[in-house]
């Protein structure tokens, strides 16, 4: 614990029975700096979070630079010679891509706004994909234009619109998005490796191989290889060794069909992440190992060269690094003495629980509790009675307006989904550090939400 965690210092020594003790913060939900402190704050990066309240208001997002660094650096050691490509819809901004970048990931962007944020850090081109189901002429002209390294198609008019901005000058490299028929048993709105959605081309229905067909037939287009991404929030690592072998058996049949593979197999991303105590989550190494392994048998079986990998997490990159802080608006009793916590934001900072039914978990912070705990729900203020933060948790039962609730494992799906619903602006993104605060997206100011409206 951190020096700022010894509030007790000069006072007369306790013995061990009688010295009181932070309440411990929940394994792996936490980003790698939160400490819990005796007066029941937390700190991030060597900050307390009720200070950085004060400074810069609620709802807060809060993100440990140190906690995604060191994940970024977990995946690349992770995955040895293999590409990490971060996915940006997880969470983009300057400072974002720019810690991204110097920690040697590549960078997947799914529009010419995720592009422009890229280009305004700097990112370099070559290390950017883009992705997308329906990619406009706008996004493709943005890619070609900053020179994108490589561009993931999804559909047979996305071939033909590329070819025809290729011929203009433009030589893409281009993987083919398949989808390879594995359920990754996740959220339905986020199964992408099953037939019959909305993603890539189907193995089984032959479109995959007629992609590639109509790709090598552009002398202007580039095949540099497949991609895959078979879903988010995947906790199942099987699902991945499945969808990795099919991948590799196509590799074969394109070998047999037009001569040299393609070189490059991209895995998509979707590594599960646990939102509360016990939930499973999908640590790096072990899932690396074992898909590394899978491919590499899948080759020797086919006597196929083992293709350059890459990996896009997203979520597993910066989910745990952010944590928002609401301040209690009012406190109801509910059935059976439970508590209906409601706080200043919700659904338009966290859609996830609307979204996919996702719960959190919730901890008051900034003093402690008197009174032993009461079973909370934790509601936000939008105007659905689906806009629930925390179901089912405990807080003091003294829980009460003004007080401030800490929700972790905020940093993936958060801002990037946020909205404007009820027209309450959207938070601030405080980037903490080594005992410093740097706020890397400001709160959005009624003005900006006018400035949209023009009567
Ligand atoms: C193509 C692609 N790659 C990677 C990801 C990242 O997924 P996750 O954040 O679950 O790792 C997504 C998420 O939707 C995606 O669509």
């Amino acid at each position: 614990m951190g020096a700022a965690a010894r509030p007790d210092a000069g006072r007369a020594p306790m013995t061990p029975q009688t010295r009181p003790s932070a309440v411990a913060l929940e394994a792996l939900l936490w980003p790698a700096t939160a400490r819990p402190h005796l007066d029941g704050d937390i700190s991030i990066g060597r900050i307390k979070l009720t200070p950085l309240t004060e400074r810069f208001g609620t709802p807060l997002l809060v993100v440990d630079e140190q906690d995604v660094r060191e994940r970024c650096r977990a995946f690349r050691r992770a995955f040895g010679d293999a590409e990490v490509a971060y996915a940006g819809k997880a969470f983009l901004c300057r400072a974002m891509a720019t810690w991204i970048g110097q920690e040697g990931l590549s960078l997947d962007v799914c529009s010419a706004g995720e592009l422009a944020v890229a280009r305004a850090a700097g990112f370099p081109a070559e290390r950017i994909l883009m992705h997308g189901n329906a990619k406009t002429p706008e996004d493709l002209r943005a890619a070609l234009g900053y020179g994108v390294g490589t561009i993931v198609v999804d559909s047979f008019h996305e071939i033909s619109r590329l070819a025809a901005l290729a011929a203009q000058g433009a030589r893409p490299r281009l993987l083919i998005r398949v989808t390879p028929g594995v359920d990754g048993h996740t959220h339905a709105a986020v199964t992408t490796g099953t037939d019959g959605q909305k993603f890539g081309f189907s193995l089984a229905s032959g479109a995959a191989a007629e992609a590639v067909r109509r790709v090598l037939a552009q002398r202007h287009l580039e095949l540099a290889g497949l991609h895959c991404h078979i879903g988010s929030q995947i906790t199942d690592p099987g699902a991945f060794d499945l969808a990795a072998a099919r991948m590799v058996e196509f590799l074969a049949e394109l070998r047999a069909a037009h001569g040299t593979p393609p070189r490059r197999l991209d895995l998509g991303g979707g590594f599960g992440v646990a939102y509360r105590a016990g939930d499973p989550e999908l640590a790096p190494g072990p899932v690396a190992g074992r898909l590394r392994r899978t491919v590499q048998d899948a080759c020797a079986a086919h006597r196929l060269p083992v293709p350059r990998l890459t990996v896009e997490p997203g979520r597993a990159i910066v989910a745990h690094a952010g944590v928002t802080v609401y301040r209690v608006v009012s406190v109801k009793h509910g059935p059976a003495g439970g508590l209906l916590v409601a706080v200043n934001g919700g659904m338009s900072d966290n859609p996830r629980p609307s979204l996919y039914g996702a719960r959190y978990t919730a901890r008051l912070i900034g003093r402690r509790g008197a009174g032993g705990e009461r079973s909370a729900t934790v509601v936000g203020r939008h105007c659905e009675a689906g806009d629930v933060i925390a179901a089912g948790v405990r807080l003091p039962a003294d829980v009460r307006p003004g007080d401030l609730l800490a929700v972790p494992c905020t940093g993936a799906y958060h801002h990037s989904m946020a909205s404007n619903y009820n027209m309450v602006r959207r938070p601030p993104v405080v980037a903490v550090r080594d005992g410093r605060a740097r706020l890397i997206i400001r709160r959005e100011t009624i003005d900006d939400l006018m400035a949209r409206d023009l009567g």
